[in-house]
């Protein structure tokens, strides 16, 4: 709940000011997909792209946002729940400081995908949904979790015994299991260029 006696403070430097420097309107790409579903790897080749291009952009990735930010919060769906909304809202603020954010979680839950949506202004939210199979992202295993998770040394792990909700509309669906990295990070690049935000 928001506290008593606090008042919005609208700033002189907009986020249209901060971000026309660098030829860019700010945004927020939002990945999401299963544990190993490729999201990580898609989101970092993609900031790399856009670093080359000179844009301004920074990544917030579950793994890492888990060991500061968010330590305090495990897998249960509240907690999940209260991860994503804290993430949104940190996207938020880098939106309005004129970056391209991209964030790498998995975000199991259409209704908080689309809280973050609602946080920020129509455009400034596109849905990447990586589309991996759940027997693909099993079979890479990358961290061994899955087979941890079968093996029932992992509560609620997504896919396995937590649930995760596809999206329903996303802006880019990328099937990773289908193309190579360079050719998902093309797809969104496209995008971004088609729809004027580089
Ligand atoms: S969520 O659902 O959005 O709150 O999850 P996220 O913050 O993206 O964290 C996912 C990473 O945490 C590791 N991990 C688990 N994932 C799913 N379920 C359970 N129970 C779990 N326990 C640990 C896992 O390494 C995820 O990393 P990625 O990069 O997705 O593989």
């Amino acid at each position: 709940m928001t506290s008593k006696n606090i008042v919005w403070h609208d700033h002189k430097v907009t986020k249209q000011d901060r971000s026309s420097i660098k030829k860019q309107k700010p945004v927020i790409l939002w990945f999401t997909g299963l544990s190993g579903s490729g999201k990580s790897t898609i989101a970092n080749a993609v900031e790399t792209k856009l670093y080359k291009m000179g844009k301004h952009t920074y990544l917030l990735d579950g793994d890492n946002i888990r060991h500061g930010l968010n330590k305090d919060l495990g897998f249960s769906e509240e907690d999940r729940i209260e991860n994503i909304r804290r993430i949104g809202e940190v996207a938020k603020l880098f939106v309005d400081s004129g970056l391209i954010v991209l964030t790498a979680f998995i975000s199991p839950f259409q209704k908080d995908r689309d809280q973050v949506r609602n946080l920020v202004n129509d455009e400034e939210f596109i849905e990447v949904y990586v589309d991996t199979p759940l027997e693909v992202c099993e079979q890479r295993d990358p961290k061994g979790l899955y087979k941890k998770a079968r093996a029932g040394e992992i509560p609620d792990f997504t896919g396995i015994s937590s649930p995760y909700e596809p999206p329903k509309n996303p802006e880019i669906h990328i099937k990773n299991d289908e193309v190579a990295v360079e050719e998902c990070v093309e797809k969104v690049i496209e995008y971004l260029k088609e729809h004027k935000y580089i």
